[in-house]
């Protein structure tokens, strides 16, 4: 079987080390390296669990792609540095499937024209829990009907972007089946700043932030006399492991350069 060859980009942080286990202990995948920002001195395979590998941690992504050569990179890293990340990705033609959260709309667009430039595919998502992913499924289902709806989502403390790509992903599916509404009494003031939570077409979103998550989205919809709460758990960061690999496994059979968006393209 030939193998999918993989890059792990942010490979020393939290995502970065699950999915390097999850991914390398694939049969079909083979961990070829691992890039992040901060330096390492042991055997990268000690510090994911795959055991020793021989790898080191390296700091160049451009030349660990250069010697290497692997089939698709994966990044998980920061959203300040993951634009200058699939820019020398696509520069050197190596697809990419991106987790990293923070993209704007125009992010987005200027990916979307490196891909065709450089004629090389990426694929990002917000969510790579297959779990949370129907949640938005059923989500923008039940808001035709149940249009009054908040989003709470919580995540570990170390979390740097608010609301979670999830939450605001959410938030614009749920936008474009619902008319606009204002929620809430039109006399509500906040007694502290924020208490409210952040905005989007009069829906609510709240972001927790505490050690112990993983991740956690709620989408609560409420009507007279009842209220719906959808809710996924990601209990662990082997959740996002087979949402990844589904992302890898397509990824490589594109020969376009494209841009793909979101886990839901690849589900029936
Ligand atoms: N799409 C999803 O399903 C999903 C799930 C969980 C987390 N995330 C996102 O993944 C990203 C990483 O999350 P985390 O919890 O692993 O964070 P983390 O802080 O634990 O790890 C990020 C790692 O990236 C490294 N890094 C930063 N800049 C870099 C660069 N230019 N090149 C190489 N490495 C670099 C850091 O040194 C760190 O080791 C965040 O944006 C987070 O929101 C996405």
């Amino acid at each position: 079987m030939q193998k999918i060859s993989f890059l792990m980009n942010g490979a020393a942080g939290k995502m970065g080390r699950a999915l390097a286990l999850g991914l390398g202990s694939r049969e079909n995948m083979r961990l070829a390296a691992a890039v992040d920002t901060k330096p390492a001195e042991v055997d990268y395979g000690l510090l994911c669990g795959l055991g020793q590998l021989g790898l080191q941690q390296e700091l160049d992504l451009a030349a660990a792609i250069r010697r290497e050569q692997p089939d698709v990179v994966v990044d998980f890293t920061s959203p300040a540095a993951v634009m200058k990340n699939i820019r020398t990705c696509l520069e050197l033609h190596t697809p990419a499937v991106v987790g990293t959260t923070g993209f704007t709309q125009a992010d987005y667009k200027q990916v979307s024209k490196w891909c065709a430039e450089f004629n090389t595919p990426v694929f990002i998502a917000a969510n790579f829990a297959l779990g949370a992913v129907l949640l938005m499924r059923f989500a923008r289902e039940a808001v035709k009907y149940l249009p009054h709806v908040e989003v709470i989502e919580r995540h570990h403390d170390q979390k740097l972007d608010a609301p979670s790509g999830t939450a605001v992903t959410t938030l614009e599916m749920l936008a474009a089946e619902r008319q606009p509404l204002a929620q809430g009494s039109t006399q509500e003031f906040e007694r502290l700043p924020g208490s409210r939570g952040g905005e989007l077409d009069g829906m609510r979103v709240h972001s927790v932030r505490l050690p112990g998550y993983v991740a956690t989205q709620e989408v609560v919809f409420g009507a007279e006399g009842q209220v719906l709460c959808l809710r996924h758990d990601a209990l662990s960061r082997e959740a996002y492991v087979p949402g990844v690999a589904m992302a890898m496994e397509k990824i490589v059979t594109v020969k376009e350069g494209v841009l793909m968006q979101g886990l839901e393209s690849l589900l029936d």
